[in-house]
Order: structure tokens, then sequence, then C-alpha cells
């Protein structure tokens, strides 16, 4: 057989169809949100650590209704800064601006690709209302001095870890840490729901309200029943079961999604596990002049190879790409959501930036990086065989 390295590789199993083939067969069966999704929710709390979560339709859902969340409780106008990294998804940075608050945007470090933790202690002000981090590619993003200085500051710390199911700092997941945290179980993640995402926090009032967003902003969506009393109470022309409290849209999954996730959720922490050593033993026999290989892996969950080729030359980045396609292996440039931000269209009428040497390596991870497949069912012949095809790139011929 033709030797082939897709993206992902069976990440929906038999055993999900099953589950989703015993849930059809249900008498009166309901597939918009219903038990399922509830039992998925409690499940994933277990799972990550958080008493509440709350399940929608995709990871960027999760983004826009945590930064409406802000919106909606943000009583100090002035503030109205989020610093975002350059490095992340597009919804990470739209969901800023579409409820109208201003990203301030700071370098990654090659290490972690994660944010530069000295430019956002460097940038936060009188106006800045919270730290938005994504945990890129597996990694942790998160330090002390960034815990200290938020907590001390009182800045509210999001974090987004679509990308890194499982990944720790000090032995606590990622996703426990700030205010409200983000996931994404788009097929090619560490686990999937065909599409969806989960909005995690602590806080019981942000939970009620990312309740109420999830479903057009609808009050009969509280669980908090004295509160929705009120509210009709307040609202009486209104029927009660219509009563839409902020300017929202429907961003709800399915029974269908979350029997998939309570499927997944049961090999999440094995798979975990493979992927990371996958990963390990890729990076310890990348080869170190070509490629750079100083991550830091301490507590990370690798669910894509990261690859940055050590060169400034765009004609052997191009070559590079041709030599990927010429042996199968399917990559994506830029790493995470396509390299640096800053350059896509849709943020020219927000932000002018003229001089992207400031974010010197998000740069190198724009022109330079990119991400290959890791999989549980990789093999390691099959690692090895990548890792030849890798390490014979020629960068001079
Ligand atoms: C860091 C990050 N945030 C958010 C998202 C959006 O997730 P989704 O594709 O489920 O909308 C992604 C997508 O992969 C992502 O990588």
């Amino acid at each position: 057989m033709k030797f082939n390295h897709p993206l992902m590789h069976n990440n929906i199993t038999q055993g999900d169809l099953e589950k989703v083939t015993e849930l059809f067969k249900k008498k009166n069966i309901i597939l918009t949100q219903s038990v399922e999704v509830d039992k998925f929710e409690k499940k994933w709390s277990e799972w990550i650590g958080t008493k509440y979560s709350t399940f929608v339709n995709s990871g960027s859902s999760a983004n826009f209704i945590t930064i409406k969340i802000l919106q909606i409780l943000n009583k100090d106008l002035s503030k109205n800064e989020i610093i975002t990294p350059t490095l992340t998804w597009v919804s990470d940075v739209n969901s800023v601006i579409m409820n109208g608050f201003k990203p301030i945007f700071v370098d990654i470090n090659l290490s972690n690709l994660s944010m530069n933790i000295d430019q956002v202690l460097k940038k936060i002000n009188k106006k800045t209302l919270a730290v938005f981090i994504t945990h890129a590619q597996g990694f942790n993003g998160l330090n002390d001095i960034l815990l200290e200085q938020l907590k001390k500051r009182g800045i509210h710390l999001i974090e987004d870890v679509c990308e890194s199911h499982g990944a720790e700092y000090k032995k606590k997941k990622l996703g426990t840490f700030g205010l409200i945290s983000n996931f994404s179980f788009y097929y090619a993640h560490h686990m999937t729901t065909i599409e969806g995402g989960m909005i995690c926090t602590n806080n019981k009032k942000i939970y009620e309200v990312s309740k109420i967003l999830r479903s057009h902003g609808m009050v009969r969506e509280a669980q908090n029943k004295i509160f929705e009393k009120k509210i009709i109470n307040k609202y009486k022309d209104l029927s009660p079961k219509f009563i839409f409290l902020y300017p929202t849209l429907n961003f709800r999954n399915t029974e269908i999604g979350a029997t998939i996730g309570l499927n997944q959720i049961k090999y999440l922490n094995q798979n975990n596990k493979k992927r990371l050593n996958n990963f390990t033993f890729f990076l310890e026999n990348l080869n170190s002049q070509k490629y750079f290989t100083d991550f830091d892996v301490q507590g990370s969950s690798n669910y894509a190879f990261p690859i940055i080729l050590n060169t400034k030359n765009l004609r052997v980045r191009d070559k590079f790409e041709k030599y990927l396609i010429k042996n199968n292996i399917e990559f994506r440039r830029g790493n995470a959501g396509g390299g640096n931000q800053l350059r896509q269209p849709y943020i020219k009428d927000f932000i002018k930036i003229k001089n992207f040497s400031k974010y010197k390596n998000v740069e190198k991870v724009h022109f330079f990086g990119y991400y290959i497949g890791n999989y549980p069912s990789l093999s390691k012949p099959k690692i090895i065989l990548i890792l030849k095809i890798l390490n014979s790139f020629d960068f001079l011929g």
C-alpha cells in the first residue's frame, strides 16, 4: 500500500457508531439537545475538574459565548481591552472584536507556541479586562508569574484549551485555572463529537448565562428557577417561554454529538498517553539541525506534530512543501490557525499593523511552521518512516 500520512485517522470509532445506533433504536427519541447532552456535560466536568460545563456546537461558539459573557457581566466600561495571542484560531480574535472589545496582541514563544508572558505583563493597563490565552497544540502556556500578576491586578484569565485537552500545569488540568475555559471537539482534535465545543467554569452565574446564551438568549434555559420567575414577573407583557434576555444565536449541540462524546471520553486519557508517547519519540529523533526541537513538553498533551524549519529562506520552505506533498504527508502551514492572525484580511479593518518585526516568533511560525498528524493508531514503524522522510530533506540541494 502506498505510504500516506493524513492529519487525522479514524477519529470516529465503530464503538461510537454502535452507541449512536443504540440511541436511534430508542423509542420516542429526541435528537436535539436533551438528556444525553446533560450527561455529557456532567461527565466532562468530572473529567476536567470544573463545577460546570455547557456543551455547544463548536469551539468557536464556546469562544464567542465566553467573550459575550465577559461583555454582559462587565460593569466597568473603561475596561475594554483583551490581551490576545497572535497565534491562535480566528474565532478567539473575532469573538473579542464581535463583542466590542479591543484585542491587544502579543508575540509567542517558540518553545510552547503560547503567549510571551513578559509582553502580556507589559501590555496590561487600566483598560485590561482579561487575558485570553491559547494553549496551542497541546502545550501549556501558563506560568506562576502570569497567574500571580493576574490575581493581584484583578484581571480575568480566559483559557482556550481547544487544542490541548488533558494538558497540565503543575499536575492540574489546563482549563481549570481561568475564570472560563473553552474546548473544541472538532474531528481532528484529541476527541470528537463530530462538531462541538465546551464552556467550563466554577462560577455559577457564568454557567447560568452560558446556558441562556447558548439558546437564543431564552430565559427558560436558566437552571435557577427563582431567577427565571423573577424575570417572568418583570416582563409581564411577554410570553414566559419566549423571553429573550441577551442578543445571541442558537449554539446548541445534539444528542448524537453528546452520545459520541460520552463514548469518546472513556478513551481520552489512554489516547492522550499514546499521542504523547508518539510526540516524545518524534521529537527525540527529529534532526535538530534542520528543525526546531526545543519545545517545552512538560505537561503537554499533543495531537499534531509541530514542525518549524531552521531556515529563513522561502525557497527552501517552498521546496519543503513540495517534498511533503510528493511523500503524501498532509500538512498545515502556520501551526495553530494559519500563523500570524495580524496578517489575515479580516483583521485589517480593525488594526493597522505596519511592522511585523515586533512579532518575530509568530512570524517564524507563520512562514516556516507546520503541523502534521499524530493520532492514537499511529504506529512506531510509521513514525520512523515519517522521521526518515523529514530528516532526509535536503535544505541545501
Ligand atoms: C485554539 C482554537 N480555538 C478555537 C477553535 C475553534 O474550534 P471549532 O473548530 O470547534 O470551532 C480551534 C479550532 O480548531 C482552535 O484551534
